[in-house]
């Protein structure tokens, strides 16, 4: 079936089944939403570790759980398809989906190389599919509201600004041990590259320059800088600086990102701390951090998780409402603000850009998005 007739049906009666391929952190967080919401009447679980598969089926009630993505992909009852693998492993689940015509929301970043970036936005293209990545943030209430104030002129002509995002080292291991390529700068930084875009929409990267520097994750056998520092250009001469620290002490308080981002025009400024320093949580029984498996600390800025927290028996936070606002958008046809292939293509190949420069120490031009 064609992805067109596939929504139709989908808006017409108002109810799907919903296949999840990877079923770790954010493929359960992402079940767990989508089994209270009214318009999935069957859910179906895939992960390559069988226990995994079972234990997610299980905790969110799905009717059918295989350790074969393609059993889930291909299931008759699956109209639309949630990718939770890690970074490296996007591409081939997500082209199988939308060559089946089924519409999919897929973890970011897009992909980790430019070469599966461009594949998966190829199929998109060739079976005329449905998708969205899931750049998180966007769902966070003081970008969500920066974005209306920009488009309503408050900023007036935008002249660049300056986003970056601190976190501990405990973290990042994480990310590292699951994709060892998945640096903070393709992994983490691109929410922010993928924000700034956003809001300067129309207003296409041109150049970037950078800098890093390698600490504790190159002592401990990666390629990751520590610390990296880059400064984009757009084409009218907006110029925004992005910067990432992961490597921040263990028991830094942070429980996921802590960013600052600042946009500057000629007309006005939007200076947007959420770092939660002022939501502070000191325990000496030690909290645990909802990302990393044993890891407590005893001072924490609550609320910092990039996806949401479980608490009160449900899932809270920015990735429970982009998931709902997505399901909504194939029950109704709500909007959804998240971006399509196009736009996580161009905040890839800007992240790799990033990474060259900071190896060459030389300026890189950026192909215009449409290339
Ligand atoms: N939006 C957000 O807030 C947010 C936050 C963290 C991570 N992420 C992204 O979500 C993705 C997954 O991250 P995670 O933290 O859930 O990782 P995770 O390691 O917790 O989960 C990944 C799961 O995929 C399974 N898996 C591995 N290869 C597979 C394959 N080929 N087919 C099926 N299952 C497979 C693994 O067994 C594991 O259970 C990454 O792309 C990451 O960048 C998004």
């Amino acid at each position: 079936m064609k992805c067109e007739q596939r929504l139709a049906a989908i808006r017409d009666r108002r109810s799907m089944g919903v296949g999840f391929v990877g079923a770790g952190r954010m493929g359960t967080q992402r079940a767990s939403v989508a089994a209270m919401h009214a318009a999935v009447r069957f859910m179906a679980v895939a992960d390559t570790d069988a226990d995994r598969a079972r234990f997610v089926a299980d905790k969110v009630g799905a009717q059918f759980s295989s350790v074969r993505p393609a059993e889930v992909i291909e299931h008759p009852d699956v109209d639309v398809v949630v990718v939770s693998t890690p970074e490296y492993a996007h591409a081939e689940p997500v082209i199988h989906a939308l060559s089946l015509g089924k519409p999919v929301l897929v973890e970011k970043p897009l992909a980790l190389t430019s070469e599966d970036a461009r594949a998966i936005e190829a199929a998109v293209a060739e079976h005329a599919g449905d998708l969205f990545i899931g750049y998180t943030k966007r769902f966070t209430r003081s970008y969500v509201l920066a974005k209306e104030y920009i488009n309503r002129g408050c900023l007036g002509r935008t002249l660049g600004g300056h986003a970056r995002v601190y976190n501990s080292r405990a973290q990042a291991f994480q990310i590292l041990k699951r994709s060892a390529h998945a640096t903070p700068v393709l992994d983490v930084l691109t929410y922010y590259v993928d924000l700034i875009g956003w809001f300067l929409e129309g207003n296409e990267p041109v150049e970037v320059v950078a800098r890093g520097q390698k600490g504790v994750f190159h002592e401990a056998g990666y390629s990751a800088e520590d610390l990296t520092w880059a400064l984009l250009t757009f084409a009218d001469g907006a110029v925004v600086n992005l910067g990432v620290d992961y490597a921040l002490p263990e028991k830094y308080p942070s429980m996921g990102q802590s960013p600052r981002i600042e946009l500057l025009g000629t007309e006005g400024v939007l200076l947007l701390d959420e770092e939660h320093r002022e939501h502070l949580l000191y325990t000496n029984k030690g909290v645990r951090h909802g990302y990393v498996p044993g890891h407590d600390i005893n001072l924490a800025f609550i609320g910092t998780s990039s996806s949401g927290d479980f608490a009160l028996g449900d899932f809270w936070g920015p990735q429970a409402d982009e998931t709902r606002s997505w399901l909504d958008y194939l029950a109704t046809g709500r909007p959804c603000i998240l971006p399509r292939a196009a736009e996580a293509r161009r905040t890839v190949e800007v992240t790799l850009a990033i990474e060259e420069a900071v190896k060459t120490r030389a300026a890189i031009a950026l192909q215009p998005a449409c290339t």
